[in-house]
């Protein structure tokens, strides 16, 4: 196999990918096609004799147009979802192209090394402890697995057990305390620790979604053995943050671990404006976040972030015989996350750092956050749209009218193309959810988004 068997077909994907990009800004934001047109496109036999390469690609690139959502465009606010900036899409390709497993140095001090300093430049860019281990998984739901590992590790070790050894048999039991708005991957990585939802303590939330810290003093002297809290920075639905010294003072007090969802949040430490919302969060012993949201780098690509480095490690690493691995400071993944043969998924988060500085990355989550005030601006001007939440970072949330015209705006707008956002259901009743987390989103994006609002619901309004 040489270069001649690469490069026609390396071209021709780069040629799918700039006519993908080149409409991306332009062309309806859902998707088109459901899972009848993809199928009936795409299924047929196991090929015996397989089929030619080129031809397959045309195929992949074909169905994109419909069966994609353009969910990198600066039109698209559903979920949390990031695009692609140009430098992070590239880098992720040349990961591809080198094709490197970042298990262990040995296979790649390249990624090794790329990963290495994108975490001390995280742990710089966050003000997080710089001694914190630093792991690149797949997303924030392995970055909660991660982080409460190694929470487990360590509050069990506090009490005297060795939970990699001994397993969670007989171990004495662990609290785990979260509001009542934590997110459902925090529930999915206790399911997959085997400390079970049960182990859950619920505390309430206020007004606006945060954990109510006088009702977290009232819980955990209640809590016999092992804790970890579990907080927020940045709620899915409001962005709302959970007043985190406040809560790292307590959680401290009864030696209890700290664990912090920062899927997005975490990146409004990198703001001069919005740091503030983050005031308290390196009280912390574990933060998850994301760089596929706010950081605009390509699916998949999480963080998490331990100050306990030695749980950290304790918790994830793997042995054996046949692997070589480092006895210096060379840096092999697989003591960080729990992944063993892994894609170099820390280099696009290197080059967007490097591409974007920390002035980038601080404008970055500025421009959202004021694209998302611009939303609320607009919206709120119109008569019978309620913003329902304190826009204080990139997440809106909005009510046309009552819940039956807001489920039907929703659904209108998803029809019309011009932008899409999806719904929610916010203290029992219907909102739509806007989320401003693209690296390109512009003012003029916002203002043809809210006028397609605004016109599916004054149709709608007037029964059209
Ligand atoms: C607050 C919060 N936590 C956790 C997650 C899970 O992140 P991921 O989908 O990257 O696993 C998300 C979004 O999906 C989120 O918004």
């Amino acid at each position: 196999m040489t270069h001649h068997h690469f490069e026609p077909l390396l071209d021709r994907a780069h040629a799918h990918a700039g006519d993908f990009l080149r409409t991306l800004p332009q062309r309806f934001v859902g998707a088109r096609a459901g899972r009848e047109e993809m199928i009936a496109a795409l299924d047929g036999p196991l090929p015996q004799a397989g089929e030619d390469a080129a031809a397959v690609l045309d195929l992949l690139a074909r169905n994109a147009e419909r069966g994609a959502s353009a969910c990198a465009a600066p039109r698209y606010f559903g979920f949390v979802i990031g695009g692609s900036l140009p430098v992070a899409l590239a880098a992720d390709w040349l990961v591809s192209t080198w094709d490197q497993n970042a298990g262990i140095h040995v296979i790649s001090p390249l990624a090794a090394a790329l990963e290495e300093i994108a975490a001390r430049w995280l742990l710089d860019l966050f003000d997080l402890p710089r001694d914190s281990g630093v792991g690149f998984v797949t997303g924030c739901q392995m970055a909660h697995f991660t982080c409460l590992a190694a929470a487990r590790h360590g509050v069990l070790r506090s009490a005297g057990w060795d939970v990699e050894v001994d397993g969670l048999h007989g171990a004495p039991r662990i609290h785990v305390v979260a509001s009542a708005e934590a997110h459902v991957t925090v529930d999915v990585a206790l399911r997959y620790l085997g400390m079970g939802t049960r182990a859950l303590v619920e505390v309430e939330t206020d007004t606006r979604g945060r954990m109510r810290v006088d009702h977290l003093r009232d819980i955990l002297p209640r809590l016999q053995g092992p804790v970890i809290v579990c907080a927020q920075a940045g709620d899915v639905n409001t962005g709302a943050f959970d007043p985190l010294r406040q809560i790292g003072e307590v959680a401290r007090a009864r030696h209890a671990w700290l664990h912090v969802d920062g899927a997005f949040g975490l990146w409004a430490r990198t703001s001069g404006e919005k740091r503030a919302l983050a005031d308290g969060i390196e009280l912390a012993d574990s933060w998850a976040t994301d760089a596929h949201k706010w950081l605009n780098v390509p699916y998949d690509s999480g963080i998490a972030i331990v100050r306990h480095a030695e749980d950290h490690r304790a918790a994830m690493t793997s042995t054996a015989a046949y692997l070589i691995q480092s006895r210096g400071a060379e840096r092999d993944a697989v003591d960080w996350v729990p992944e063993f043969s892994r894609r170099a998924r820390g280099i696009p988060v290197y080059a967007a750092l490097r591409a974007l500085g920390r002035e980038g990355v601080a404008g970055l989550v500025d421009r959202c956050c004021a694209r998302a005030r611009q939303f609320a601006r607009l919206l709120s001007a119109e008569p019978g749209v309620v913003i329902l939440n304190d826009v204080v970072l990139n997440q809106v949330l909005v009510r046309f009218g009552d819940d039956e015209l807001t489920r039907a705006v929703i659904a209108g707008v998803q029809e019309d193309g011009t932008c899409w956002a999806s719904g929610t259901t916010w203290h029992d009743i219907a909102a739509m959810r806007i989320s401003v987390s693209n690296w390109a989103t512009s003012e003029e994006d916002v203002a043809a988004s809210v006028a397609a609002m605004l016109r599916v619901y004054r149709r709608l309004r007037s029964g059209a």
